[in-house]
């Protein structure tokens, strides 16, 4: 079975081909210049540039893959949660596909598909706690099964990848701001500042880094830029963010009885939170299991894979699928 993925629903332009669960082809159009002078995402310049790319981006994923559009199965397309614009540029485009070569389709979850990747790799003994981290997320699930997973929590405000962009621009550096403050906190001392670990003890699984991100800022504040010293600084941050995401994912492991955990989205890059979750983890007697790094920032080929895995059980969308900006 040959899938089509498409992924548009943040600032990457992105399509995919999977054929029985390989991925072929894996086309990733980033529009990180165009929004960088903004120091974030301008959701209607994301739309606008959806638009541009869409059909080369598609193109190039075919032509990489030796596939004409005509020899593909179905299509998976991001429906779901994202930018709404950006989502239905993804989602007319599929349609257009469906109509005119007479396909499936499929609508995926985006932040499922961050986690499903995981399992290209090889088998993943289940029941899982996945955690996914990224720029627009922070949320953990129970996976019982491939397509069979519960929402355990969330954060209430910004997501960890937010917090990280939102820090990095209080120190004046460029968007993303993820790999900055993860390089310079590798120099730092992180005790240095003793940063509030947002929920941390809230006994359930949801998050909150606005608190941190705040505390950040009035250092900043008091201090002055220049008078602090900028490695602590991001040390002091990063091992704020990585304690609480580490103690939330393994609270999660125990109270279920989990002996694996899947750590996906963007931030999942992160050296410090991947070194922390393995060791906290080997403690426990529980496994880590990250996506290949390609696959762990937005990508098509997530998308067509469990995409794929869901035309192999039978499901199938009609014509009048949505798109959605919220995890429904
Ligand atoms: O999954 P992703 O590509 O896009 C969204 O769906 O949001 O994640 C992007 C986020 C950005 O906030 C970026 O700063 C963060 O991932 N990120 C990192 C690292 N690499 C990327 N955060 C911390 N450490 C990193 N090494
Ligand atoms: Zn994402």
């Amino acid at each position: 079975m040959i899938v089509l993925g498409i992924e548009t629903s943040c600032d990457e332009t992105s399509a995919a081909i999977v054929k029985d669960g390989e991925i072929l082809s894996n086309i990733v159009a980033s529009q990180i210049v165009i929004h960088k002078p903004f120091g974030g995402i301008v959701p209607e310049l994301a739309s606008r540039h959806h638009v541009k790319n869409i059909s080369y981006v598609v193109d190039m994923a075919l032509r990489a893959s030796n596939f004409k559009i005509g020899d593909i199965d179905g299509v998976a397309v991001t429906n779901r949660p994202g930018l709404i614009g950006s989502l239905l540029v993804g989602l007319s485009f599929a349609k257009g596909v469906v109509a005119r070569y007479g396909k499936k389709i499929v609508g995926v979850n985006h932040l499922e598909a961050h986690f499903t990747i995981a399992f290209v790799s090889g088998a993943i003994p289940l029941p899982a706690v996945a955690l996914v981290v990224s720029g627009g997320h922070t949320t953990l699930y129970l996976v019982r099964g491939l397509l069979n997973y519960k929402k355990l929590g969330e954060t209430r405000d910004d997501a960890a990848g937010e917090a990280y962009d939102k820090v990095a621009k209080l120190l004046g550096f460029g968007y993303p701001g993820g790999v900055v403050i993860d390089n310079l906190a590798k120099k730092g001392d992180p005790s240095a500042f003793n940063f509030p670990r947002g929920m941390i003890n809230s006994g359930d699984y949801d998050f909150s880094f606005s608190g941190l991100k705040t505390a950040v800022a009035v250092v900043i504040k008091k201090k002055g830029k220049e008078a602090l010293n900028l490695n602590n600084l991001a040390a002091s941050f990063q091992e704020a963010v990585a304690d609480v995401l580490v103690s939330k994912s393994l609270k999660a492991a125990e109270d279920y009885r989990v002996r694996s955990v899947i750590v996906a989205g963007g931030v999942a890059a992160n050296s410090r939170l991947r070194e922390k979750m393995i060791g906290e983890s080997r403690l426990r007697n529980i496994k880590v299991y990250f996506p290949p790094i390609e696959y762990c920032t937005d990508n098509g080929a997530m998308v067509a894979y469990t995409g794929y895995l869901y035309f192999k059980n039978g499901r199938e969308d009609s014509f009048s699928l949505d798109a959605f900006d919220s995890d429904v």
